[in-house]
């Protein structure tokens, strides 16, 4: 590996994070064992953990501690043009974020790949998964099914705070794929965050040797402690304790974030619900929902129209593969996106919206979402305010999808008025809310 400037990690600006662990006699280590802790902050800074010959890169690229542990958009062009600076002076100059397997061109320049534009201008990785057996893709070219065993989709880092409370809540609606009852990953894919660090390592790090267990644990360990205030840090206290009731996280709140709370209580909670905001509640039972956000978006055929998505931001539309699925009766059907999220991981499509996994994510929690823009698992929202108008169309959308005379629950709270869906005139109490979550 060669070795010419690094871009280096700006450690005094993760020292407020560190100090406490080093530092602090009466830092409990949040119920870890401290040593765990300590071994894995630093596990997750190292570029070359443990010499397991990997690409240079460290869980803090991706996730950086500098960005409330998640990459933004414009943290990978400020690192992209402080690296072409650099190599003015030095050919070698390297940061190691920028690997041919997240270039555009991997596929077909391999380790010669060099078209970050899509990490650039969106912020996303790639994500590479396996093709569940009934499924195909098709080939642009031939419009036929090709011989890909693998896709590949296009997703942003999520935060690594707050994981202590948004992995899998055991509640199982429908006992189909990996983790019914949710997990880590966008799509859930993945049970324990050692399991988690594991694939980073293989997938994203390209490590040639297996990690040891202890450093998984570490990296575990070390990934508890994470919390984006010190009100949501409190609550995962209490739940892990078992303790009732379990405190508020929010902070004081103004008036105007009291509304946005009632109007959050009302539109959001009934998905982002539970202490880690991942949870669906009742009567709207399943984890995993389709909230309109990949390529290409539904675009009414009525006149006038009756929801209006924004289109998808440049550079993802391209990202839209077409899937041909077999369903159990032998009929195949053709179904087009960016992500088809949970259908990617059981094959599953065609049943009545609940019961179809197509487009489906995991409800992410929501605490500290003032920190992490932009916005869902494509960054297609650039602000909170963008993500509450792509809402405001959801609910638009969801209206025209129920049979007549149904309401459907994701609508409705007494399952016949319309009344859960957030109004444009809320927006700024609701997103001043959301700031404070
Ligand atoms: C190249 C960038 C990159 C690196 C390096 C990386 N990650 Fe990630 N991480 C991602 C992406 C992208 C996702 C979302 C992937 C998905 O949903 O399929 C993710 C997801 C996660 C999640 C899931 C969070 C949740 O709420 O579900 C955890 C935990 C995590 N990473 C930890 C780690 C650890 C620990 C390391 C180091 C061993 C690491 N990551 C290295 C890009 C990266
Ligand atoms: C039907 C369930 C459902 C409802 C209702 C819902 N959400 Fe979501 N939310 C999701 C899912 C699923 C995702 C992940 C989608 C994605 O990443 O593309 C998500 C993602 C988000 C994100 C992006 C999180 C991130 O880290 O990028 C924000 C912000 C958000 N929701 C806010 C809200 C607000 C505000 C409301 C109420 C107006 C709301 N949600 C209502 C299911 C829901």
């Amino acid at each position: 590996m060669h070795r010419g400037i690094t871009v280096a990690f700006i450690v005094v600006a993760t020292m407020p994070l560190i100090q406490p662990l080093v530092l602090g006699d009466d830092f409990e280590c949040e119920g870890q064992q401290c040593a765990e802790v300590r071994r894995g902050v630093i596990a997750f800074l190292d570029r070359h953990v443990g010499g397991l010959s990997g690409n240079g890169r460290a869980c803090a690229d991706c996730h950086m501690p500098t960005n409330s542990f998640q990459l933004s958009p414009a943290s990978v062009e400020a690192r992209y043009q402080l690296l072409q600076f650099l190599h003015r002076f030095d050919p070698k100059a390297d940061d190691p974020l920028f690997r041919p397997i997240d270039a555009d061109d991997f596929r077909i320049h391999g380790a010669n790949a060099s078209d970050y534009t899509t990490m650039r201008r969106n912020g996303l990785i790639r994500v590479t998964l396996p093709l569940p057996p009934n499924v195909k893709l098709i080939d642009p070219a031939t419009n036929l099914p090709s011989a890909e065993a693998s896709v590949d989709v296009w997703r942003a880092v999520p935060s690594v705070t707050n994981v202590a409370l948004t992995g899998p809540d055991g509640h199982v609606f429908v006992p189909r794929g990996p983790n019914a009852g949710g997990g880590y990953q966008l799509d859930a894919r993945i049970t324990t965050l050692q399991e988690q660090a594991l694939q980073a390592f293989i997938n994203h790090a390209q490590v040639q040797k297996t990690p040891a267990q202890q450093t998984l644990d570490d990296l575990n360990a070390f990934q508890l402690t994470l919390f984006s205030s010190t009100g949501v840090r409190a609550l995962a206290n209490a739940v892990s304790k078992g303790t009732s009731p379990l405190p508020d996280p929010d902070p004081p709140l103004s008036p105007l974030e009291e509304q946005g709370k009632a109007v959050f209580v009302r539109a959001c909670a009934q998905c982002h619900g539970g202490p880690g905001g991942s949870a669906s509640q009742l009567p709207l039972v399943a984890r995993f929902h389709d909230i309109n956000t990949t390529c290409p978006r539904p675009v009414d055929t009525v006149s006038p129209s009756r929801f209006s998505f924004e289109p998808c931001p440049s550079g993802l539309a391209e990202k839209v593969r077409t899937y041909e699925f077999t369903l159990a009766n032998g009929s195949k059907v053709r179904r087009a996106s960016s992500d088809p999220g949970r259908a990617l991981l059981t094959g599953f499509i065609g049943g009545p919206p609940l019961l179809d996994d197509w487009n489906k994510l995991d409800v992410p929690g929501l605490h500290g979402i003032s920190q992490t823009a932009p916005y869902f698992h494509n960054n297609s929202a650039a602000t909170l305010e963008d993500a509450v108008k792509h809402y405001i169309e959801f609910f638009k959308f969801a209206q025209t999808q129920a049979p007549p005379g149904v309401i459907p629950p994701v609508l409705t709270t007494d399952g016949i008025h319309i009344d859960r869906p957030v109004k444009p005139e809320e927006t700024a109490a609701l997103v001043a809310y959301l700031r404070k979550l």
